[in-house]
């Protein structure tokens, strides 16, 4: 039912296009004075303007049915309920359960998960405490100052960005960094200015044996022995991974192993001990805020009706862009500048999740699956990539972000800044039509033929959609909800879209070609077999590598 309902909802929403084209957001706006109302929406403390998008009743109606008809309500209690949604690994997806703040059991493969999650987070917690309060110390007795994250991926992209984003809230003394390529500059560039006896090491890594993440291990491992000797592995080192063994044979001592499970996917935990740095940089309470705002978010997604559903109608709207309008890009743009990583986060959450191309079934999917998301925060975006989202032949439906109140006290500032988000969603709702630019040349002075010549450069389109969501600081609990309101869109777009948003099979052919290559690039083996085009970039590298 839910296959040909998708079909039916596609080919529904396929009519309505033209009349939207023809009906501009500006004429809309104008012969509507509720649109703002009648388009937004709140939830866990995030208000939702969707108003400046191309859409009316009829679109919005045909969308709802679309994700009734493709299950997304169904869906929503089957991954709550711990099934194997996660089919072609046979999993749960239960990062909910990660952030989940009330007290029933929540049960994966007939076991109830939240006691072992309550272990590890306490786990976390009387670890980073102990950090920062001295109690646990460097080898030589010397308190730590810096951690060194070592993972890449899901093990990388969220506690950097939340690292980033919640710089209010830590202290100088400890500073959190963040390895992940295995370029050597990225670890060399890192630890050229640490002090061996007071860093501390946390290698997170799901599986411990991700190539880039072993490799930086060891040679941080061997920074620390060639500085310290062998004995202070344990002294300087935590690891983070479902693989305990493998962990331990690094050589870290088991009571500073945080284990998670194989239910939570990469790109989902944050929230799990893959957080440990955080809760190190901002302190556990803060870590636990975090968690807290993920949870109202994961409520107001279980419980509101979809009509009202943040996660939901972001997830829809994507979809009419990405199906009927073919719009293949989407932008994230905060006011916030330190949600600079948070695009970057979002791309692996969206694009891992949704870049696929075959359904449930196995068969190819009949229509465009995930978009590619893309961002940087404003104002430094605008004077760099926004002419084109303003007058480029792409339409690129954006997401801006901006928070009420600032942390800090310079008065002009958030103004400002509050000025410039708002005056871009307008500017591309509304354009500029020819007879505005002309009255505008005119009231300069110019004569009717420099006139001609410049007003075509000069008109914007506009009807260029976009969403607004505000919120009031940009605290730890709002970060929770805002990333799992993202969270919720990938899903619901991926129940539409009836592909597995859960695992990331793509990524595995350059890891086996890469293994395959090193020892070619190693000059231990030749590359004959290859096709010319590796062949001749190998024999440059072998004749250059010096
Ligand atoms: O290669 C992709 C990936 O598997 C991601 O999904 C994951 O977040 C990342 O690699 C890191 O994996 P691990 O935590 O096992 O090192």
């Amino acid at each position: 039912m839910a296959k040909s309902g998708r079909k039916a909802g596609f080919e529904a929403l396929g009519k309505l296009k033209k009349r939207l084209a023809e009906q501009p957001m500006r004429v809309q706006f104008a012969v509507d004075p509720n649109r703002f109302k009648r388009y937004s929406a709140e939830g866990a403390g995030i208000l939702l303007d969707y108003s400046k998008n191309r859409i009316d009743e009829e679109v919005m109606a045909a969308l709802f049915d679309l994700a009734r008809a493709a299950g997304v309500e169904e869906r929503r209690d089957e991954m709550c309920e711990g099934e194997h949604i996660n089919i072609t690994e046979d999993r749960a997806v239960m990062h909910m359960a990660l952030r989940y703040q009330g007290d029933h059991p929540v049960p994966v493969d007939g076991k109830d998960v939240m006691p072992d999650i309550r272990a590890v987070l306490a786990h976390i917690e009387s670890f980073s405490n102990a950090v920062r309060n001295g109690e646990i110390r460097g080898q030589s007795g010397e308190q730590f100052t810096d951690i060194v994250n070592i993972g890449i991926g899901g093990s990388d992209l969220g506690p950097a960005m939340v690292t980033l984003a919640l710089e209010p809230y830590t202290r100088a003394d400890l500073r959190a960094h963040y390895v992940s390529n295995v370029d050597g500059a990225h670890i060399h560039d890192i630890l050229k200015r640490l002090d061996p006896k007071k860093t501390l090491f946390i290698v997170a890594s799901k599986t411990f044996t991700t190539d880039e993440t072993m490799t930086n291990a060891g040679s941080a491992r061997k920074w620390i022995a060639d500085a310290l000797g062998d004995a202070a592995v344990a002294d300087h080192f935590a690891a983070v991974s479902t693989n305990i063994p493998a962990s331990q044979k690094f050589g870290i001592r088991e009571d500073r192993i945080f284990g998670f499970w194989d239910w939570v996917g990469g790109r989902y935990s944050v929230w799990s001990a893959i957080g440990l740095p955080i809760a190190l940089a901002v302190g556990y309470d803060n870590f636990a805020a975090f968690l807290r705002g993920a949870d109202a978010m994961d409520r107001h997604f279980l419980s509101t009706p979809l009509e009202e559903n943040l996660p939901v109608i972001m997830g829809l709207l994507g979809v009419w862009y990405r199906n009927v309008w073919g719009f293949s890009t989407h932008a994230v743009l905060p006011y916030d500048q330190r949600l600079s990583r948070f695009a970057a986060y979002l791309q692996q959450q969206d694009m891992e999740s949704n870049g696929k191309s075959v359904t449930l079934a196995g068969k190819p999917v009949a229509w465009s699956t995930g978009p590619i998301v893309w961002g940087e925060p404003g104002t430094n975006g605008q004077h760099a990539f926004y002419q084109l989202i303003h007058q480029g032949t792409d339409v690129i439906p954006a997401d801006f972000l901006i928070a009420a109140r600032p942390h800090e006290s310079l008065p002009p500032h958030h103004d400002k800044l509050v000025a410039n988000v708002l005056a871009q969603s307008e500017a591309l709702m509304l354009g500029k039509t020819e007879e505005e630019v002309v009255a505008e040349l005119k009231a300069q002075g110019l004569d009717k033929a420099a006139i001609k010549e410049l007003a075509p450069h000069k008109v914007f389109p506009g009807n260029r959609p976009s969403n607004t969501l505000f919120y009031q600081q940009l605290t730890p609990e709002t970060l929770g909800s805002l990333v799992a309101l993202y969270e919720h869109k990938v899903f619901t777009q991926g129940v539409i879209w009836n592909v597995n948003s859960y695992d990331q099979w793509g990524v595995e052919l350059g890891k086996q070609l890469a293994k395959a290559l090193l020892p070619k690039v190693e000059g231990k083996e030749s590359g004959e077999g290859h096709d010319s085009s590796t062949q001749g970039l190998l024999a440059y590298y072998l004749a250059n590598k010096g």
